[in-house]
């Protein structure tokens, strides 16, 4: 893996869309597998100011998000999908056809959750996959756990996702569950772009980069991926600093 430590969190975000628009701009239709949280707002903000500038378009993008909270209407203020409308695909010229993102309300979720992966094959895979990492080391939401995961899944969300995201629940009414990318069709992404700032993920960026590769620390299986980055600011670096 790659890790490359940067001054603030805007500038690893400019960072990371860099990339993102130099791999469009390259290949319009290119595939993207995005993320929600408070971490790639700079990256979003970036894309948004590239388009506006006439840098990049997204017209021919594909998109692809790693998660969403199971039994949320899509239309609820805290959805995944809201969030990615409000800050990234309203404000581009992306086709809504392109966007996928994960039905928390199918009534099979089994069968969502295959539908998706089915098309993430169909669409050739993912170009770039954007994460962020929870404070417990989880990426999209596969939880610490005895193994890996597979394909994409329903979780039972742990107690820190919970303590952590309960904020975006104004009634703190928050799901239990989620459905989520899982391991194994995060690792099929050809490249991995893992963001994180902030002292609170000090802890878990230690252990992804420098402890043992396990599912007790979900990221740490990045070291295995022959082409992730991780962009950090300074804090989340800081036990990183020799
Ligand atoms: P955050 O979430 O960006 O809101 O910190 C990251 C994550 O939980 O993966």
């Amino acid at each position: 893996m790659e890790i490359r430590i940067f001054d603030t969190p805007e500038e690893a975000g400019k960072a990371a869309a860099d990339i993102i628009v130099e791999t469009v701009v390259a290949d319009p239709a290119a595939v993207l597998g995005l993320a929600t949280g408070a971490t790639p707002l700079p990256v979003y903000r970036e894309m948004i100011r590239r388009y506006e500038k006439g840098d990049v378009t997204f017209s021919k993008t594909v998109t692809f998000n790693l998660d969403e909270y199971s039994s949320l209407p899509r239309k609820a203020e805290s959805s995944y999908y809201t969030f990615m409308w409000s800050n990234l695909f309203s404000r581009i010229d992306i086709d809504g056809d392109n966007v996928h993102i994960l039905d928390g309300c199918a009534p099979d979720k089994a069968a969502e959750c295959a539908r998706f992966d089915g098309m993430i094959d169909e669409a050739g895979g993912v170009d770039v996959q954007l994460l962020g990492i929870g404070t417990n080391g989880h990426i999209g939401f596969n939880e610490p756990a005895d193994e890996f995961t597979g394909g994409t899944f329903e979780v039972k969300l742990s107690q820190s996702t919970r303590d952590s995201n309960i904020k975006y629940f104004a009634d703190g009414n928050m799901p239990e569950y989620a459905l989520t990318m899982g391991i194994g069709t995060i690792m099929k992404a050809k490249k991995i772009l893992l963001m994180a700032t902030g002292e609170n993920k000090a802890k878990a960026i230690y252990a992804a980069v420098r402890g043992e590769v396990t599912p007790r620390c979900p990221a740490s299986v990045l070291q295995n991926h022959p082409d992730a980055v991780f962009l950090l600011d300074k804090s989340a670096a800081k036990l990183l600093e020799d």
